[in-house]
């Protein structure tokens, strides 16, 4: 067996100090392989959001340590998790975060901005990632301009442009409909299985959870229950026949 890509080991986060304080989490201990598609349940305050953010490199533990590909992410600097963050990884947010007033392409166009990639190199990357989440011909249409199912279509875009080894979604659904929760979890399915990165997602519904292969859940900022689920969602559920009505 190879090394997970992912390992929290003792990982605690405290807010506050004094009579404020609040451990948010408690006691974290995650290993995550490469190719895994784990989703991340528990009540509201949980400390899901907080876990997310230390996967995600946005933040660190108060104590304990963080593996990626072998390397303590919680000993580097603000600017090496920045470029960990920039290669390797993919964020998914519930409110799309789209730059308004900015078309579709040039939102998606800007992690390779950052990157300093080439404009025709960018161009050309950034409509192959609208095209694969089926948005080609959307390319100049502004977030005003589109459904909230197109614009987290959009947004996964933009997370899956620079190729990321994983992919972080913080109750991506949490705005959509079902119809639509089920079209962005058909996407996140096929970047899993079909390109074989690793997805960790936020959920609060089961039907959306239960197209992961594992589900970890949280309560009051421990890791309460970590389970494989044997029957896996494989498809998003195929329009229904009266689409065109609804
Ligand atoms: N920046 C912060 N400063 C202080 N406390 C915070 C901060 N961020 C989160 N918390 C607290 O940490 C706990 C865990 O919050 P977190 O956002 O991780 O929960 P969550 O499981 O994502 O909840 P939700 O389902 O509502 O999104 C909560 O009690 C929250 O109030
Ligand atoms: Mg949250």
């Amino acid at each position: 067996m190879s090394d997970p890509l992912i390992q929290l080991r003792g990982v605690c986060k405290r807010y506050g100090s004094g009579a404020a304080e609040l451990m948010a989490l408690k006691d974290i201990a995650l290993d995550i392989a490469a190719g895994e598609f784990v989703a991340i349940m528990g009540p509201s305050g949980s400390g899901k959001s907080t876990a997310m953010n230390i996967l995600g490199c946005l933040d660190t533990p108060s104590s304990g340590q963080y593996l990626f590909k072998g390397a303590h992410v919680e000993a580097l600097t603000r600017d090496q998790r920045a470029r960990l963050r920039r290669r390797y990884l993919g964020f998914v947010f519930q409110g799309f975060n789209l730059l308004a007033r900015t078309s579709a392409q040039e939102n998606v166009e800007l992690p390779l901005l950052y990157r300093g990639d080439a404009a025709a190199t960018r161009s050309k990357a950034a409509a192959r990632a609208l095209a694969s989440v089926g948005l080609g011909g959307w390319e100049r249409h502004t977030p005003a301009e589109l459904s909230g199912g197109q614009q987290q279509r959009v947004a996964i875009a933009r997370a899956i442009v620079t190729e990321p080894a994983v992919v972080l979604a913080d109750e991506p659904t949490g705005n959509l409909d079902t119809r639509r929760s089920h079209e962005i979890m058909g996407l996140l399915l096929a970047l899993n299985r079909d390109h074989g990165i690793t997805v960790l997602m936020v959920t609060h519904e089961n039907d959306m959870a239960a197209y992961a292969h594992r589900l970890v859940t949280f309560v009051d900022g421990r890791l309460a229950h970590d389970v494989a689920n044997a029957h896996p969602t494989t498809s998003a559920p195929a329009e229904p026949a009266n689409a065109a009505l609804a």
